[in-house]
């Protein structure tokens, strides 16, 4: 196991000491959540874990879930999730978050919403003194307000461009339906709250990937002397 896979490993194991018996939970999308995923659903098998249900963030994380018999129930039932557990892109001092590079932040704040408490589970690579230096905002756009958007992104000094796949000719279809515009403002994100409200603002844009005042606690994987260990990290305000 490479060093960053043994950082998402320990932080997802430690992420599960909070679930609870009874306890409905978010689960998150990309790689550190698919690990929380999977030792979640090591807790329930082995007993230690008793009635659990899991809320989808994702085409991924419900395949996942379903793989792995986690019971789940649909976003649209529940009137609170009691803890979400996610990975993020990047997470700065005061604990505000770019999410989305796995293009499911929509869902992931949709979840985020609901939760009594948003875990936040990273490896130490993805600290960050300042917002969106070198990681991309993503920005989920209608299909044909792509170009609109991006144009209205420029005149904000943002660099938009549009996730292209891997394996198939073409853009990113989020699982929604919609794409994907990656953006990389001048001098980064310094005023998260704002930002994430202008460009939810533009026409045509469902949601961006800026998770702001949302997140209670942050995990953190690193390598200490060789060895994985994890922490929490303190919030700076
Ligand atoms: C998906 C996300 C992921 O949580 C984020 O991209 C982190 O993924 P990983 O754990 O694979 O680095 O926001 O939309």
């Amino acid at each position: 196991m490479d060093s960053q896979t043994q950082m998402k490993q320990i932080v997802a194991d430690a992420a599960i000491k909070e679930v609870k018996n009874d306890m409905i939970v978010g689960l998150g999308s990309g790689s550190t959540a698919a690990l929380m995923i999977k030792s979640l659903a090591g807790e329930i098998h082995s007993g230690k874990l008793r009635n659990i249900r899991g809320v989808a963030t994702s085409f991924q994380s419900e395949v996942l879930a379903l793989e792995l018999n986690i019971p789940l129930i649909d976003l649209a039932s529940v009137s609170q999730i009691d803890l979400a557990i996610d990975g993020a892109d990047e997470v700065d001092p005061g604990f505000q978050l770019i999410k989305g590079g796995g293009a499911c932040h929509v869902r992931e704040k949709l979840v985020a919403d609901k939760a009594n408490k948003l875990l936040i589970v990273v490896d130490e690579t993805k600290l960050v003194k300042n917002l969106n230096r070198t990681f991309p905002l993503p920005v989920e756009v209608l299909p044909n307000a792509w170009k609109h958007v991006k144009e209205a992104i420029s005149e904000m000094n943002g660099n938009s461009s549009l996730r292209m796949a891997t394996k198939k000719a073409g853009p990113v279809v989020t699982d929604q339906g919609n794409l994907i515009l990656d953006v990389l403002f001048k001098d980064g994100i310094k005023n998260p709250r704002d930002i994430e409200m202008i460009i939810n603002n533009i026409p045509g844009v469902l949601e961006n990937g800026l998770f702001v005042n949302r997140t209670d606690k942050v995990l953190v994987g690193k390598i200490e002397n060789n060895v994985p260990v994890v922490y929490s990290l303190s919030k700076v305000c």
